[in-house]
């Protein structure tokens, strides 16, 4: 009953503040052409990535899949913008390039193939850092360590972005086995203790069910 009404809720606001956008459309169907989870962000939430996106104009991005949310991010950006988004699985970053392609978006997006925390020490004197922006949705035991990229990478004044921080609620679960569940809660431990930053958590429902973001700003 609950996750009916979320969804419909998101469809309803989605259906107003989001609408149909062909690109988009294409984007989801060569994705699950490809076999991609469907795992990216919803409409919604990527509208709200592309409006906290205004006024960058370098964003990094962890985690790229069919680059959905990466194609939301790089509309926000001006012409001279630079987008690069790392993706660790080749099958998932050739996909995305197709469809980053087909957004018109070949020129502001770079997708950088590797594990994230191989390709990142190579970010270090790229004519795109230092990064307004930094979206981190890639594997979750590692991003306490993205995180402390995240911050090195960026000016006072910009925003990071973690997704999936509540996962059903499984965050508060301290006895929990899953290594995704003690990476999430491993990273607001750390968190709590950094004076670099300031940060907050946002619990989220929807069409991707029960889940959240945390949201940080460089100081
Ligand atoms: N941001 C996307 C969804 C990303 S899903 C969207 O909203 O549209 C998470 C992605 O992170 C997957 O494509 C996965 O292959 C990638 N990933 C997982 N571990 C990684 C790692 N160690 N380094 C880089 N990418 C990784
Ligand atoms: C998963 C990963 C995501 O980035 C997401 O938004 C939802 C689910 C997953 O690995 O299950
Ligand atoms: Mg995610």
């Amino acid at each position: 009953m609950a996750e009916q009404v979320w969804t419909a809720v998101d469809d309803y606001f989605a259906g107003l503040l989001v609408g149909e956008d062909p690109v988009l459309e294409a984007v989801r169907a060569a994705n699950v052409e490809a076999g991609l989870p469907s795992i990216d962000v919803s409409p919604n939430q990527g509208k709200m990535l592309q409006v906290l996106a205004r006024g960058a104009r370098h964003v990094l991005e962890i985690g790229t899949l069919g680059g959905y949310s990466t194609i939301l991010l790089a509309r926000a950006l001006p012409a001279d913008g630079r987008l690069i988004t790392l993706e660790a699985v080749p099958k998932h970053a050739e996909v995305a390039r197709g469809n980053i392609a087909r957004a018109g978006l070949a020129e502001v997006v770079q997708v950088r193939e590797g594990q994230a925390l191989e390709t990142l020490p190579h970010l270090e004197g790229d004519p795109a850092v230092p990064f307004d922006l930094v979206f981190i949705d890639a594997d979750k035991p590692n991003i306490t360590e993205y995180f402390d990229w995240a911050v090195a990478l960026s000016p006072p004044g910009s925003l990071i972005i973690v997704d999936n921080v509540v996962r059903g609620g499984t965050v508060i679960d301290a006895e929990s086995t899953d290594p995704v569940v003690q990476g999430v809660r491993r990273f607001h431990e750390v968190l709590a203790g950094r004076r670099d930053v300031t940060a907050s958590a946002v619990q989220t429902v929807g069409v991707k069910g029960y889940d959240g973001f945390t949201i940080a700003s460089v100081h």
